[in-house]
């Protein structure tokens, strides 16, 4: 069954007001719910609620019990005669039999609830799309001792005593929200306290609820989320508007976290941190994740979605806003490094594969499935490229627009981009296409000049790939920031201008270039697009001394280090010298800073070199990027234990200064155990026994767990004992293990599948080991086809317990078209095997039929 955009109808029936009774239970809980519903214009349509896998165990209208309902597809259908009355429905669920974690569900003996995108239907029946608002007054009842805290949306009422050990609380959520955003909390929970004084002197109670255990590492998230609210009411206007806030962590959770209104439930991993169990890298993610749900206050919840194609207006603005927010915490260049990298990791082989979809797709099958980077992070880019092109004030003016015409209505993403245009005077129309042509963009850019002081051409040129349903593109609106060098000087011969590509082809002349120019292109990453230019090594190695924009710094790094890495594994053999050249002097350069040297030694990941290859070869990628790791490694051998000689402070510190120094102390690591120095194992087990904290400890572990050392199997013991109770840091170990490049790390994953440790009923750690793997692009894509079967069969067994995040895992077998015949035949099998499985959830089912297809 396939869902349109353009079958779009406004709901039949309103439901302005909303009263839920929770009677809970794990094994049955009652839910008695009283909608207040108004027929929506002149039609005689029955009042139809959505209700999957339910029956009611009674139906009242008006006070009068009826039985002239009928259940039909997971829809109940009463017939009404007027035009406004009140429905009441009960029913009885078991949320400690739901595995899906959707609806109301139990996590580590308490109870929580995941309603994005289609859960409140698992909970009562309702119309459970988003352009149906509705205010929530909810009363939870629960034993006492077992469920300590009862929690819902908005603000606290009442609470009292229930007799026979039960007690009884009343939420009352005064703004109009779609059913997505309802959320309840009942358990053996501790909180964190503090509170923030908005802007306009509001004073809000906030709150960071874990178990009892969990308390000490909720500090950081605290104090992200007091930033944030102070981010968005500097950076945007927005206030927070109800006198509590509080979040919830929990282990068992299908994604990172979400944004109910007033109540944020969170995935633990985006919660808990403290330097012992936590890296930088989740440090950041906690930050970013607290930030994203709670911009979502205004993105997403004040202003929601007409309808789940428009996902991306509440997901790439929200991620837009995060990325924001992250930037100014620290460096904003390493920042737009990373969140480049992601790009480039999720989204372009996602765009480029048989799952592409556009920013605002046309049809889906299941929403679940369109959770993705492209609505996420190319969503973000959309937007950056609207702030690009109006300026910072027009974009602010445009946004305090959106905002104020849109508060508590369900929008569109045409609504966001026309308050785009009418704030600014521009015209998006051809802009439009980036919401609705699926592919990234390739820009071709050549630059030629006149020897003598003479005129400079630089001719551009785009094509969007075909995709599926999409064979042929129009051309679109591309900003692209440009600024030419010269080769002799080093110095700008242009300022930084902004062209507007609109056409297949384009020439810009610039007049009197005085010397040899050198393209600088997509300054910034202006643009979500691939590069193809004639620059050559040596110009992309003048770029990566003289450039002054720091993202075209490291990209023209990059470029030269992919374009070693495609020649190693085309030919088996290349030339290394102006790579180890660049690398060299960007460690000498005491300017740049340390995190974002870190960023710019890397070398690109395997997966990314073979995007570039019409056909991946995983083991010549493997072996030219080893060869390229060694080389570095052994000609800088000097340099690099120069830099891991630079300790970051103790104890650890988590400050963009400290976490550049660690970085890059431990990218030096990785270079010597790439050089294969003598000393590098007990180097990395001697950091691995004296940390002080996790990110030196797990860079550490993950040097030892691709090497042959022995080491490797102690420091992996002495990992696993001292953290066996910290499933946060388990899951470290078995997503180490997963991304080992050793031969046998295949043999090892399937290994894990059976330590006593693993289960596919937690996403986390389903994702830690079967995720990791599938990206581990060397050991899972093994000529014989074993990785191929062992995530089939791991999908299969997930999809029975929880289809969602078994759908989530599915795309890197439907990479075959990337591969040679034999792998791509092998692909096929597995993905014809799912496909052909009894009782398939439609998740997975629309996952592996369209990578079939695709
Ligand atoms: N809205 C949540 C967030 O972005 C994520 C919800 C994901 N839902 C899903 N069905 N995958 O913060
Ligand atoms: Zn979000």
């Amino acid at each position: 069954l396939v869902i349109r955009r353009e079958d779009y109808r406004p709901p039949a029936w309103l439901v302005p007001d909303t009263r839920l009774a929770f009677d809970i239970d794990p094994a049955a809980t009652r839910v008695h719910a009283t909608l207040s519903v108004l027929r929506n214009g002149a039609h005689s349509e029955p009042l139809r609620l959505d209700g999957a896998g339910q029956t009611p165990l009674s139906v009242v209208v008006d006070g009068v019990a009826v039985n002239d309902w009928r259940v039909e597809d997971d829809q109940l259908f009463i017939p009404l005669s007027g035009d406004a009355h009140s429905i009441e429905t009960e029913v009885e669920i078991a949320p400690d039999r739901n595995t899906q974690l959707m609806g109301l569900y139990a996590s580590g003996g308490n109870i929580c609830t995941q309603c994005e995108a289609e859960g409140f239907r698992r909970i009562t029946f309702f119309p459970d799309r988003p352009d149906v608002l509705s205010r929530y007054s909810v009363r939870l009842t629960a034993d006492r001792a077992r469920f300590p805290v009862l929690l819902a949306n908005g603000d606290p009422v009442a609470q009292g005593d229930a007799g026979e050990g039960r007690h009884w609380a009343e939420w009352n959520d005064p703004f109009p929200k779609p059913s997505y955003l309802f959320a309840l909390v009942a358990g053996d929970l501790q909180v964190n306290r503090d509170s923030f004084v908005t802007e306009s002197g509001r004073t809000v109670e906030l709150g960071i609820w874990v178990r009892a255990a969990d308390l000490p590492r909720t500090d950081h998230a605290l104090h992200a989320l007091k930033l944030s609210m102070a981010w968005d009411e500097r950076v945007y206007g927005r206030e927070y508007d109800l006198d509590v806030f509080n979040i919830v962590a929990v282990d068992d959770f299908n994604f990172g976290a979400m944004e109910n209104k007033g109540l944020n439930i969170f995935n633990s991993r985006y919660i808990l941190a403290d330097p012992d169990t936590a890296t930088d890298y989740d440090y950041d993610g906690i930050a970013a994740v607290v930030a994203h749900e709670y911009f979502h206050n205004w993105s997403g919840n004040r202003v929601t979605c007409r309808d789940w194609f428009q996902l991306s207006l509440k997901e790439g603005f929200t991620v837009y806003r995060d990325q924001g927010f992250s930037a100014d915490q620290g460096s904003a260049a390493v920042k737009r490094i990373e969140d480049v990298r992601g790009l480039r990791a999720a989204q372009f082989p996602e765009d480029s594969g048989p799952l592409a979809h556009s920013v605002r797709p046309d049809e889906y099958q299941e929403i679940s499935n369109f959770y993705t980077a492209t609505i996420y992070n190319k969503g973000a880019e959309l937007i950056r490229m609207m702030a690009t092109i109006l300026g910072p004030t027009a974009f602010r003016a445009a946004t305090d627009l959106y905002f104020d015409r849109f508060d508590g209505i369900a929008a569109t993403c045409e609504d966001f981009v026309a308050c785009m245009e009418e704030a600014s005077g521009k015209d998006l129309t051809q802009f439009r296409l980036w919401y609705s042509q699926a592919g990234t963009p390739r820009v071709s850019a050549s630059l030629e000049h006149q020897p003598g002081g003479g005129r400079a051409t630089l001719r551009l040129g785009q094509r969007v790939p075909p995709t599926p349903g999409q064979p042929v593109k129009q051309p679109m609106l591309l900003p692209l920031k440009i600024r030419l060098f010269g080769a002799e000087t080093g110095r700008p011969l242009t300022d930084e201008r902004l062209v507007l590509l609109d056409s297949n082809s384009e020439t810009i002349v610039f007049e009197a270039v005085t010397e040899r120019p050198v393209l600088s292109i997509n300054r910034g990453f202006s643009a979500p697009v691939v590069i193809e230019s004639d620059r050559s090594p040596a110009d992309l190695a003048f770029l990566s001394r003289h450039d002054d924009d720091p993202f075209a710094r490291y990209e023209a790094m990059q470029q030269l280090m992919l374009d070693t890495l495609v020649a190693g594994a085309v030919e088996g053999r290349a030339d290394h010298e102006a790579a180890i050249a660049a690398v060299a002097d960007t460690l000498d350069n005491p300017e740049l800073d340390r995190a974002f040297v870190a960023e710019a030694v890397l070398l690109p990941s395997e997966a990314f070199v073979g995007d570039q290859l019409s056909s991946v070869d995983p083991e010549a990628i493997f072996r030219a990027r080893e060869a390229l790791r060694r080389d570095l490694g052994r000609r800088l051998e000097d340099r690099w234990r120069t830099a891991y000689a630079q300790a970051p402070q103790i104890p650890y510190v988590y400050s963009p200064e400290e976490k550049g120094k660690r970085r890059l102390r431990n990218v030096a690591l990785g270079y010597l155990a790439a050089a294969g120095v003598p000393d590098a194992a007990t180097l990395a087990f001697r950091q691995f026994e004296v940390a002080d904290n996790m990110t030196d400890r797990q860079a550490a572990l993950t040097t030892l767990v691709s090497s042959d050392d022995d080491l490797r199997i102690a420091a992996l013991d002495i990992f696993y004992n001292r953290y066996a109770d910290n499933p946060l840091v388990l899951d470290k170990w078995f997503q180490t293990q997963a991304l080992s490049s050793r031969d046998d790390a295949a043999a090892t994953v399937a290994a894990l599948a059976e330590h006593p440790d693993f289960t596919l009923a937690n996403p986390n750690r389903a994702r830690s080991l079967v995720g990791a793997f599938g990206v581990n692009q060397r050991a899972f894509n093994r000529p014989d086809g074993a990785g191929y079967r062992f995530l089939a069969d791991q999908l299969i067994a997930l999809d029975r317990l929880n289809p969602q995040t078994a759908a989530k895992l599915l795309p890197p077998l439907g990479r075959w078209r990337r591969f040679d015949e034999d792998r791509a035949a092998l692909m096929r099998e597995q993905l014809e095997r799912i496909v052909a499985q009894p009782g398939l959830s439609k998740d997975l089912f629309e996952q592996a039929s369209k990578s079939l297809d695709g």
